[in-house]
């Protein structure tokens, strides 16, 4: 008798968002590739923004994939628009959402449907220099070193569990642009390798630890 084969439902069904130049989109695009779905684990099924006009988006265009704009001034409130973005991420029935350069911060009803499956990636070092600003907080502050932190998103800030962290050094000659880049570098590694472990591995969440066997 011929073994059975593993159900096509081992590859997790991830929903990436972007604000911006989705490098990072773009990292987990090419491993997705190069690895191919089986192997890696996971595949993107779709890609969504906060605003129209973004090389996020561009990226998934040319990638074929399906993509949704959910803008916040189309909306009568904050939470009219989480509630959207929430319909609009659930349509296409993620197991995983992964905010890549995502530059919104979400709301009570996103969270009741995708807490605990909902990835963010952020340049500094968590705890540290969290919000908007984390790569230009490190270098007004004179840190030494920061670097990338993969973390599940809860109702704070940038306060979620933290899944894994990059080290970056801050030298010297260092502006914010050029700091970005090198930690841009380790974050798409760093990120393509946690979403793929995620996906093929499992995890559990038990307080602030998060556990990949
Ligand atoms: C990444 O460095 C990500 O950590 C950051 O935006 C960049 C997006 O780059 N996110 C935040 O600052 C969220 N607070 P990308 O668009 O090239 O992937």
């Amino acid at each position: 008798m011929a073994a059975a084969k593993p159900p096509a439902s081992v590859v997790k069904r991830l929903v990436v968002l972007v604000s911006g130049s989705g490098t990072n989109l773009q990292a987990l695009l090419d491993a997705i590739e190069t690895t191919g779905t089986e192997e890696y684990g996971a595949e993107i099924v779709a890609v969504g923004a906060d605003r129209e006009g973004i090389e996020g988006l561009a990226r998934a265009e040319r990638a074929g994939l399906p993509t949704f704009v959910v803008r916040v001034k189309d909306h009568a409130t904050r939470e009219g628009w989480d509630a959207a973005l929430a319909e609009a991420v659930a349509d296409h029935r993620p197991d995983l959402v992964v905010s890549a350069g995502f530059m919104k911060i979400v709301g009570k009803e996103f969270l009741a449907r995708f807490g605990g499956r909902f990835v963010n990636t952020h340049p500094a070092l968590l705890p540290s220099f969290p919000g908007a600003h984390g790569v230009r907080d490190a270098l007004a502050y004179g840190a030494r070193v920061t670097g990338c932190t993969v973390h599940f998103v809860d109702d704070g800030v940038d306060t979620g569990p933290i899944i894994a962290q990059g080290v970056v050094e801050i030298r010297d000659e260092d502006d914010e642009s050029a700091l970005h880049e090198r930690i841009k570098e380790v974050e798409r590694r760093l990120l393509v390798d946690v979403v793929g472990r995620l996906a093929r591995n499992g995890y559990r969440i038990e307080g602030r630890k998060v556990v990949i066997p």
